[in-house]
């Protein structure tokens, strides 16, 4: 029944039957899973997989390897429901022999497939998602079945072309394996984070495993984000996402196909049909969940480092920014700023002054935000430490297999672990963050090391031995384990094991900490879950201070923009190492246009943050911010984008110009929304950079802001690389035609900046229109957009500029269009009132 011809021959077809790593395939073994055993000769292939690429399978299963059957098919209110049977078992322990199969037509570009056990229940994922009612009236997609062997196919109805089709290798649904692969459209395939790669993901036999986990650069990252979004031909795009939080291994293969390897839960997967990229993510974002609008100094300058020794240093590198006159919003501390490392304190001698440091960042419109980490410290004599004390009474951490605190290893030596997953921890949690704030009134938390990590594997007495802990399949985690460098698989939490609820940990920790005060609450987390933009933004972590880094936080920044998480960013020259001053300046002006803008640097490393560099580079650095300060109303308005439709803020250019196959692999250039160009300088001793221009009207910013009076520097491009200049002072933007992007008057905080006027930078197209809109409100109530105090403007050039206005503020408006050749016309604010 496949729609696929797939002979063995096509080694690219091969569906991996012996996944196990670090075992010798022999025949003997290949065949008593009843598998193909060819051993390839290629050099690319291989007998034994250690992590990430893998060669080609020298074992894969013969098309005839037993799978389900579908038995029987059922009309329902949303869709069908069948029943699967399998007949023959797996070689994988406690294979489900009977299971439920149910479509649901959720929405018209909207189909959900759940795979279930019918006699027992299995773990699904604790986040909400919405729920269908009535069956879509008119899907774009059909679905057709394979009975024997069951499959599915998922065609989009208008072109014919096959989304999905699990025929290609045979289904596994074992307590411990579960498996389905598919057939896919074409090599272009993004997303599955949280991995550091390009922003494309290679086809060739590339495993890209999930489970969460606190140790960069390779394997395994911080963040578990099982969805795909792919292309197919004539730029129409799809997703798919699998709601499962289990370890699992995401295999690539050049055939093109992909196949799911989880070790638990159910099989619950959606596709969406877009038809275009940027629709795809609006779809996902509305299963997982909308992303929270960022408190307006969120999109500020953020300054951290680990090793500032006291508060007092701190301070004085705030003073340092401020005498410089370089913008900066947020102040932050690392774990230094703790007595012995232990959350909700702070040391009283080298951080006496920590809250005289935070009055004074608010007498200048600046926040404060320091770290917290989960673990609890566990050995603070009895009555002296508050958390412990009261988090025990409460009962509230994570228990090992036999119901005692597990006890794991962080930085303040042993600490027990926080069930987020109970909402007794939330209260205690947000009582802890109170009772800190009155001390220290911090405006916004860093949360870190919650994969979450353990310095230890397990807790300090190992784990039991189980098949939690020794799965028959591990997927390929860093350290082989599920416990590596975390908590046991066996350890328990109120919503289940934690086998089931490991890469949850963030999202859940993130959850009890945005509710901190009354504003919209700040949140960064490292460890992340789909869902988790609901709640904080993230950032790409550990890091190095190289080229290389730089250059790979754009792939990062890019792909957690189709994960529902815009406000992401990379630790701006780099955590560890120490930068050249060269690479420290380019990457704040590329970090100027991260989403969330933060300068972080690792203990014992040499200061990195703008003033302590050469006058040349702290004026480039400064220059850089002042761009971004004056560009917020724009980044504001595509924020409120994101929350409200679900859109990208930083923008993979493929998503402007999906036709564009050239535009598929770019990872060096993005855009913010869909005009402003980003162009970063990513080598060293350079003072140019390539880029590619999709074919149009592009406007160099620069001129067109700075020299009202002459022609702008415009660009018609037919999709072409164009050498552009780049001297170390400067960062390419270019404006799309066709645009009108609203500045502002930049200053050093952004509360101060929003007094200033705002600026309409208009970008005509040929025909002279032009199109943009700003979203504005107090820049911090909670809602502000559901409880409509808000204005929300359009503007429109045509012969004439017209504004549509409705707001509830005054905004004092300078209006310039410019056009490829001459100006059209400038207006004077009084102008611009008379419109309005
Ligand atoms: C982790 C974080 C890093 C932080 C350090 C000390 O490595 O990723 O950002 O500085 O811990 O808290």
């Amino acid at each position: 029944n496949s729609q696929i011809d797939i002979g063995v021959n096509d080694t690219a077809w091969r569906f991996d039957c012996y996944p196990e790593r670090g075992v010798v395939v022999t025949r003997e073994l290949c065949e008593a899973r009843n598998c193909c055993f060819i051993p390839a000769s290629s050099p690319s292939s291989s007998a034994t997989r250690p992590s990430g690429r893998n060669g080609i399978p020298w074992c894969f299963y013969p098309q005839d390897f037993p799978s389900y059957s579908l038995v029987s098919i059922n009309d329902t209110s949303l869709g069908q429901k069948g029943t699967l049977v399998r007949e023959v078992k797996t070689y994988y322990p406690a294979d489900i022999l009977t299971l439920e199969v149910e479509i649901r037509h959720e929405t018209d570009t909207r189909l959900r497939v759940r795979i279930t056990d019918p006699s027992n229940s299995r773990f699904e994922v604790p986040i909400s998602v919405p729920t269908a009612t009535k069956k879509a009236e008119s899907p774009v997609y059909t679905i057709e079945f394979s009975k024997q062997p069951f499959g599915l196919i998922v065609k989009r109805s208008s072109t014919g072309a096959v989304l999905l089709n699990t025929t290609v290798a045979p289904l596994f649904y074992a307590d411990q394996f579960l498996q389905l692969s598919t057939s896919l459209q074409s090599q272009f395939i993004y997303g599955l984070g949280e991995h550091r790669s390009t922003f494309l993901h290679d086809v060739h036999w590339n495993t890209l495993t999930m489970w969460a986990r606190d140790v960069p650069p390779m394997t395994n990252l911080y963040g578990a984000h099982p969805f795909y979004l792919a292309m197919e031909d004539g730029g129409n795009a799809h997703g798919f996402f699998l709601l499962n939080s289990n370890a699992m291994d995401v295999i690539l293969q050049p055939a093109p196909a992909l196949t799911w390897r989880t070790i638990g839960g159910i099989l619950d997967f959606y596709v969406f049909l877009g038809p275009d990229p940027a629709s795809v993510i609006e779809q996902y974002v509305e299963v997982i969940g909308y992303p929270a609008m960022p408190i307006y100094w969120a999109l500020g300058y953020h300054l951290c480092r680990w090793g500032y020794h006291t508060s007092n240093s701190t301070w004085e590198v705030v003073k340092s920014l401020r005498n410089y006159r370089i913008p900066q919003d947020v102040q932050w501390n690392d774990i230094d700023y703790m007595d012995q490392f232990l959350d909700f304190t702070f040391d009283s001698t080298k951080f006496g002054t920590l809250p005289d440091l935070v009055k004074d960042l608010h007498a200048h419109d600046q926040r404060y935000v320091m770290i917290l980490d989960p673990g609890i410290s566990s050995v603070q004599p009895d009555g002296s430490y508050w958390p412990y004390d009261e988090g025990l009474r409460r009962d509230v951490f994570i228990k090992d297999a036999e119901g005692k605190t597990l006890i794991g290893k962080v930085w303040p030596g042993l600490t027990a672990y926080p069930d987020f997953s109970d909402d007794v921890t939330h209260e205690w949690w947000h009582e802890n963050l109170q009772r800190f704030h009155e001390k220290v009134p911090f405006d916004g938390l860093w949360i870190d090391m919650n994969e979450p990590s353990n310095f230890l594997d397990g807790s300090t007495n190992g784990c039991p031995s189980s098949s939690l802990e020794n799965p028959p399949y591990t997927p390929g985690i860093l350290g082989g384990l599920l416990r590596a460098k975390t908590v046991c698989a066996t350890a328990q939490q109120k919503q289940s094991i934690h086998y089931n609820m490991h890469s949850l940990y963030g999202l859940m920790e993130a959850k009890a900490s945005a509710r901190i005060v009354a504003k919209r609450p700040f949140v960064i987390s490292r460890s992340t879950f789909p869902s988790q933009g609901m709640y904080s933004g993230h950032w790409l972590g550990d890091n190095r201070s190289q080229w290389k880094d730089m250059y790979t936080s754009i792939a990062g920044i890019l792909t957690f923009n189709l994960l529902g998480i815009p406000l992401v960013g990379a630790d701006i020259c780099g955590f560890s190492e120490e930068p050249q001053e060269e690479l420290c300046v380019r990457w704040t002006q590329l970090g100027a246009f991260y989403p969330f803008t933060r300068n972080h640097n690792a203990i014992d490393m040499k200061p990195q943050d703008p003033t302590a560099f050469s006058p040349l580079a702290r004026t480039a650095m400064k220059q850089a911010l002042l761009l971004r300060y004056s560009l917020y109303p724009v980044l504001y308005t595509l924020f409120h984008h994101a929350h409200v439709h679900g859109h990208t803020v930083a923008r993979p250019i493929m998503f402007e110009f999906p036709k564009d196959v050239k535009t598929y692999g770019i990872d060096k250039q993005f855009l913010w929304g869909k005009s402003l160009l980003v162009t970063p300088v990513l080598d060293p001793g350079v003072d140019y950079v390539d880029g590619y221009f999709p074919e149009g009207l592009w406007y160099d910013y620069y001129t067109v802001r700075h020299t009202p009076t002459t022609s702008g520097d415009s660009l018609h491009s037919k999709g072409e690389d164009l050498r552009l200049h780049a001297p170390l002072d400067k960062i390419n933007l270019h404006l799309r035609e066709g645009s009108i992007t609203p500045t502002q008057a930049p200053n050093l905080t952004l509360w101060v900046s929003s007094g200033q006027p705002l600026h309409l930078v208009s970008a005509l197209s040929d025909d002279g229109s032009a199109s943009g809109d700003l979203f504005w409100d107090d820049g911090e109530s909670i809602d502000t957009y559901e409880n409509n105090l808000y204005s929300y403007i359009i503007f429109n050039v045509t012969q004439v500029l017209t504004i549509i206005y409705c707001s509830k503020y005054h905004l004092f408006l300078v209006v310039s269009l410019y056009t490829g050749s001459n100006i059209l016309s400038a207006f004077s604010s009084d102008l611009i009132s008379t419109y309005s």
